[in-house]
């Protein structure tokens, strides 16, 4: 497959234009709200922590004073506040052009949600099936929904067979079998919705992307959280050194949000070795999200779980 040249010069200017991200308060999705930012996109950085959420902005603000910025807060993992962040886009009615779905947990002890889901599962998976399906009759023509994924939706163990027990917490508790089958679960969704758009003759465009290997805070968001500092291991410490940056692993994000030619459905991914790092490419779905059956499943699950419908598609 040919390298990709993308760079971020090919951004097309964003002005009018609005976009929403989850989780822009650190990592990946902070850097795409600066990059989506700085070629004159809107942005609304939804985040749990209104007060890292305006640190973000402060930081974004930094490196493009130009840029317009507003935080509003969604927890991912609660249902509720998901409900309420969709209200009150429907009464804003700005309209949404760019629907970034990118806020994520990793690993940490057994949880359950408030709803009763493992964690990884609600704010990876559910939190984002039930904020697009409540979001989705706002997005202009032509406008976008990016579903971040991971290398590691190809170690899920999603089937056709699935229920919604198997979304819960349960004994013994493997958090990283659980965060692949959250990953698996966002590429399903956002493959699906993408044929769902098209055979609903829609031009909104689901694409999926995952961003390789990037050195973020993920798996060390409870310690932030406790105000603890973050300790990494040596492996840890030696993986950074490896890793590309976060503004790197932003990339796919941007391209998926952006790149003129999709089609919708399509996963991209960076271009080098094993997709762990480069510049971002359409690439072949993995075999774990292009099931048809796992998919038509998966969807009755997510709206079971959160009681939201795609109206008409
Ligand atoms: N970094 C990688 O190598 C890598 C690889 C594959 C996939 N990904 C995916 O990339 C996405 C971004 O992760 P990242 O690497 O940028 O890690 P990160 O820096 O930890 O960012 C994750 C973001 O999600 C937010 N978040 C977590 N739980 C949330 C909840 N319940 N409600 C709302 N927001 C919540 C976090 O908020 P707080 O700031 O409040 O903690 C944080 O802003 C995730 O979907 C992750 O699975 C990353």
């Amino acid at each position: 497959m040919a390298r990709s040249t993308w760079t971020e010069r090919d951004i097309p200017d964003l002005a009018g234009r609005r976009a929403i991200v989850t989780g822009a308060s650190s990592g990946i999705g902070l850097e795409a709200s600066r990059l989506l930012a700085a070629a004159g996109a809107e942005v609304v950085l939804a985040v749990r922590d209104p007060a890292r959420g305006r640190r973000a902005v402060e930081e974004i603000t930094r490196t493009v004073p130009e840029a317009r910025l507003a935080v509003a807060e969604i927890d991912l993992s609660e249902l509720d506040s998901v409900r309420r962040f969709g209200r009150r886009e429907v009464e804003l009615a700005r309209g949404l052009d760019m629907l970034i779905n990118n806020a994520g947990t990793s690993g940490g002890p057994r949880r359950a949600s408030a709803d009763g889901f493992e964690i990884q599962m609600a704010t990876n998976f559910l939190g984002h099936f039930a904020l697009t399906g409540l979001l989705l009759p706002l997005l202009h023509p032509g406008g976008r929904i990016v579903t971040v994924a991971s290398l590691m939706a190809r170690r899920g163990h999603l089937s056709a067979a699935t229920t919604l027990e198997d979304l819960r917490p349960r004994e013994p508790y493997r958090a990283g079998r659980c965060y692949a089958d959250s990953k698996q679960a966002d590429l399903l969704f956002a493959v699906e919705l993408g044929r769902r758009l098209r055979a609903a003759g829609s031009d909104i465009l689901s694409v999926a992307c995952h961003p390789g290997g990037a050195a973020t805070g993920l798996g060390s968001q409870r310690a932030r959280a406790a105000g603890r500092p973050e300790r990494l291991t040596i492996g840890a410490r030696l993986m950074r050194l490896v890793l590309q940056s976060a503004r790197a692993g932003a990339w796919p994000t941007v391209f998926a949000a952006t790149a003129p030619g999709l089609v919708g459905g399509e996963l991209v991914a960076p271009d080098g070795i094993a997709q762990g790092r480069g510049r971002p490419r359409v690439v072949p779905v993995f075999a774990s999200g292009r099931d048809a059956a796992v998919a038509a499943r998966l969807w009755e699950l997510g709206r079971e779980a959160t009681g939201v419908e795609f109206g008409g598609i």
